[in-house]
């Protein structure tokens, strides 16, 4: 089985010309002018169009039993919408409760997507809990090809950890050479705000910013940095949302802390007055950290631009509106928190990003595909363009004008935070590991071909 793609625009994060990339079987054997391909080859024409390297998304949710109920993508749904997008591997965060056991829910996690993701996938391991069992149970997941933790300094008594649990962790980190991302919010600040917000009548979704703002996620940032400082650890702070937080995270870099920064597509694009929208419309936009005041966008699309900020994600946390969201309908802590954007990143953050002159086509293959790659142990196999990688590739047209709407989208939620949104360009091949898996908005694919990707832990 061969693919030949002819004449598109290669576009990496310090390369652009135009030529034609020929993939024997899963991976790349070729790029030059005019190859021509043996009888049978699939041959896909990309005049005109630009050719990126298979996007990655490094925050995802697809199994997450969270707040009293689960987020409603499974990986025969959210795996296609991703494809769909333009994302050809996802990293799905492995959350298991405190009360669970770090292994079994690993398997749980791995057995939710083998079999049935269409396209790559591996996973942050969760650690909820840190005692003797954990950590022997932790070493044997990274002996299994996984190389990132997650931790939550926020939901105390469902994912959230103590600092002496976090201090351990931070140092089984180092020992094994595992990057640790984190939620970074204040738990004590958020649960105390609440009581007084709801206290005082403040039931309405706007509140939920009122419960943790900016100051909260910076405090959250200063904890962890402290923390890595001491322990020498590796750390990514997830959905990064402002200024205040971000000032954190450098001052750290500044001082020899190891910390990646990631942000989030919606603290890019959407700002804090989509969740003070009335009739409880507000609560399609809540999420932890809460989008931000507006001033912040510019902020976070310049550290793009000048390399302060690595990636960006989607955070994708499914809910939806008509039975999920109303669950907080008299208390705005009740609401489950997320948005679903797994579908969109790729396709908003060309339109608003790249078509916008915000940050640069080069920039934009680097924040949505090989730093991510870089970050987490998937370099060259993705992320790049080169002999030897997967043929995971992005047919792009930027001609295509289109309209986000919940009515055509992949994800299987009932609504749209970006309904009625023009898009300038989107995905219109999408490949992985030399085979077709999504064409012109449409999945194509193999339910099931998606492969668990090992991980070999780098951050010694
Ligand atoms: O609001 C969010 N971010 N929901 C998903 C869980 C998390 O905090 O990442
Ligand atoms: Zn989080
Ligand atoms: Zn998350």
């Amino acid at each position: 089985m061969s693919l030949l793609i002819k004449n598109g625009e290669i576009i990496t994060t310090d390369s652009r010309y135009v030529a034609d990339i020929y993939c024997e079987g899963e991976t790349i054997t070729k790029i030059d002018k005019n190859i021509s391909a043996p009888a049978g080859t699939e041959i896909i024409d990309a005049a005109g169009k630009y050719v990126f390297p298979g996007f990655i998304d490094p925050h995802v949710h697809i199994y997450l039993p969270f707040m009293g109920t689960f987020s409603k993508d499974t990986y025969q749904t959210g795996s296609k919408a991703a494809l769909v997008g333009g994302t050809t591997t996802l990293i799905e965060m492995c959350c298991p409760s405190r009360a669970d056991d770090a292994l079994a829910s690993f398997d749980l996690w791995m057995s939710q997507a083998e079999g049935k993701s269409a396209c790559d996938f591996t996973f942050h391991m969760g650690v909820t809990k840190f005692n003797d069992t954990t950590e022997a149970q932790l070493r044997e997941i990274v002996a299994r090809g996984i190389s990132s933790f997650k931790i939550f300094l926020a939901y105390k008594g469902a994912f959230g950890i103590d600092d002496t649990e976090l201090y351990r962790t931070l140092k089984l980190a180092k020992e094994l050479g595992v990057v640790v991302t984190a939620h970074c919010e204040n738990e004590t600040l958020v649960s105390e705000r609440c009581k007084e917000l709801l206290a005082a009548g403040k039931t309405d979704p706007g509140q939920h910013h009122e419960s943790r703002p900016p100051i909260v996620e910076a405090e959250g940032v200063h904890h962890l940095m402290t923390f890595a400082e001491l322990t020498g650890a590796a750390t990514y702070i997830v959905h990064l949302s402002c200024v205040e937080a971000l000032k954190e995270a450098i001052a750290a870099r500044q001082r020899g802390v190891r910390v990646g920064i990631e942000t989030l597509i919606q603290y890019l694009v959407l700002d804090k007055t989509y969740a003070e929208k009335p009739n409880f419309e507000g609560a399609k936009y809540v999420m932890s950290p809460p989008l931000r005041d507006v001033r912040n966008q510019s902020i976070l699309w310049n550290g793009l631009r000048d390399g302060l900020i690595q990636t960006v994600a989607t955070d994708h946390a499914p809910f939806d509106f008509e039975k999920q969201k109303p669950m907080g309908k008299d208390d705005f802590t009740k609401i489950p928190n997320g948005i679903p954007s797994l579908e969109e990143r790729v396709n908003l953050l060309y339109t608003y990003g790249v078509k916008t002159g915000k940050i640069d086509l080069h920039t934009f293959v680097n924040v949505g595909s090989t730093a991510v790659a870089k970050q987490f142990d998937l370099f060259p196999r993705k992320g790049s363009i080169q002999l030897g990688a997967d043929a995971d590739l992005v047919v792009f047209d930027p001609n295509y004008h289109g309209t986000i709407s919940a009515k055509t989208q992949a994800m299987n939620v009932d609504y749209s935070a970006f309904e009625g949104w023009k898009l300038e360009g989107r995905a219109s091949v999408v490949t992985v590991r030399g085979q077709i898996a999504a064409q012109n908005g449409r999945f194509c694919g193999a339910t099931g071909r998606g492969q668990f990707l090992k991980r070999k832990p780098s951050h010694f």
